[in-house]
């Protein structure tokens, strides 16, 4: 069997990386510096080992490729690209189109297509297979299934294998195909009634943390101004053995997933005629955490950070990755860079983010943790600064959020 896996990144190359046991495994990236690094067995990807990659390459089960032409003979074909916002925060589905575009004009023969790409209800139906349809010259009857991926990149208790999996096809043929695919390489499969059904699935569950997480940086401002230690109250309220899941305060949400999926549910919601109120406030609530924290290191530094070197510690989105999408630390330095402090930032996990390069861990009139990950030491934050504002709860001795 083969498998054409579209877009090489988080998702695609981990999907790569655990089919290759079982099918020969075709990546196509529009990227041509990912497709030399990958075919050269050098994985860009947490959790995909150089040495997997470079096992299912000698035993010739991978390829990677930007040439639409080497998926032509795919009996399986996964779209993995990505599912970002516009600028007015509205779903973009480009690079879905142009994945469309690829498979619709190189398929030779009918494959079972799976999106795995997250995105509203109905993208499977009403989106991809028209435009596959429309790009193809051939008539040619695909099935058409989707799989919304759940991957937690850097995360080691959970992966491709254990995590439950949910699917549905268009048709039962399609379903039925889903989940023999799936089960070669998955212990838990969960059908469900349509594609509807597993994608609004997938943006509920990220929508739900969103959600979570804005609650509780709002109770991070309420606790403050009341003088009460929030870490503390949580910790409390989470002795509770039922009814309460613990979120822990932040300086926002980041990733390619918390801050964009909970905005196609809004979208599709509201085209639907139903307001997604909550949704829209929790985007407020945390894309206003940079400008908060701002405010309150101003207010401990004088009223003002103008001139004071500030260096901002951890940049990437979430703890030992160094994924940089949509981090808040990116808005928090915009934030204290209109206000007139000279930003700096250090992050040995990201090293180079907007062509430059991670600071030493020293010299700052003022640190802000972002992100705290295990390789740097909290002594090493509190000697970087006289004031250190911490966002993370990992850093004892720092001013807490
Ligand atoms: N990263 C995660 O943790 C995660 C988890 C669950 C779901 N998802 C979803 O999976 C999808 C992919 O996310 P990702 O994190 O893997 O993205 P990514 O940015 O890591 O990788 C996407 C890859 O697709 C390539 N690409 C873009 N357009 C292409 C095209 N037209 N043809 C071929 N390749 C193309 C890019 O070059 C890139 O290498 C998104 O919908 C995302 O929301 C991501």
């Amino acid at each position: 069997m083969k498998l054409a896996i579209i877009g090489q990144g988080y998702v695609g190359l981990t999907i790569s990386a655990f089919a290759g046991e079982f099918f020969d495994v075709v990546g196509f990236d529009n990227n041509i510096d990912v497709v030399n690094r990958l075919n050269s067995g050098i994985s860009h990807i947490e959790g995909v080992q150089d040495s997997i990659l470079q096992g299912w390459i000698e035993e010739g089960r991978y390829k990677a490729t930007a040439d639409g032409n080497e998926i032509s003979e795919a009996d399986i074909v996964i779209i993995a690209v990505p599912t970002p916002l516009t600028e007015e925060r509205n779903p973009d589905l480009h690079y879905i189109d142009s994945a469309c575009k690829t498979i619709g004009q190189n398929l030779r023969k009918s494959a079972l297509i799976i999106n795995e790409s997250t995105s509203f209800p109905g993208t499977i139906r009403n989106y991809i297979k028209p435009a596959i349809e429309k790009y193809s010259k051939r008539k040619l009857e695909h099935l058409y299934a989707i799989s919304p991926e759940r991957v937690d990149p850097g995360r080691e208790d959970y992966n491709q294998k254990n995590t439950p999996r949910l699917y549905a096809g268009l048709t039962p043929e399609a379903t039925a195909k889903t989940r023999d695919f799936y089960s070669t390489f998955c212990d838990n499969l969960v059908e469900v009634s349509s594609p509807e059904i597993a994608e609004a699935a997938k943006l509920f569950e990220n929508t739900f943390r969103q959600v979570n997480i804005a609650l509780v940086n709002e109770l991070a401002q309420i606790s403050h101004a009341l003088g009460i230690d929030v870490r503390e109250t949580l910790d409390a309220a989470g002795t509770k053995p039922y009814g309460f899941m613990k979120f822990a305060p932040s300086a926002g949400v980041g990733g390619h997933c918390i801050p964009v999926d909970p905005s196609y549910l809004a979208d599709v919601a509201e085209k639907a005629g139903v307001e997604a109120t909550f949704i829209k406030r929790a985007n407020e609530v945390n894309l206003d955490m940079p400008k908060y924290i701002a405010r309150r290191i101003e207010i401990d530094n004088g009223g003002s950070v103008k001139g004071k070197k500030v260096l901002v510690v951890g940049v990437a989105y979430k703890p030992n990755v160094a994924d940089t999408r949509e981090t808040p630390a990116e808005l928090l330095i915009d934030v204290l860079q209109d206000s007139g402090a000279v930003v700096s930032w250090n992050d040995p996990v990201v090293g180079t983010w907007h062509g430059t390069e991670s600071t030493p861990l020293s010299g700052a009139d003022i640190a802000v943790v972002v992100t705290k990950h295990d390789v740097v030491a909290p002594e090493d934050i509190l000697k970087s600064a006289p004031y250190v504002f911490d966002t993370t709860g990992k850093v004892k001795g720092a001013v807490q959020l």
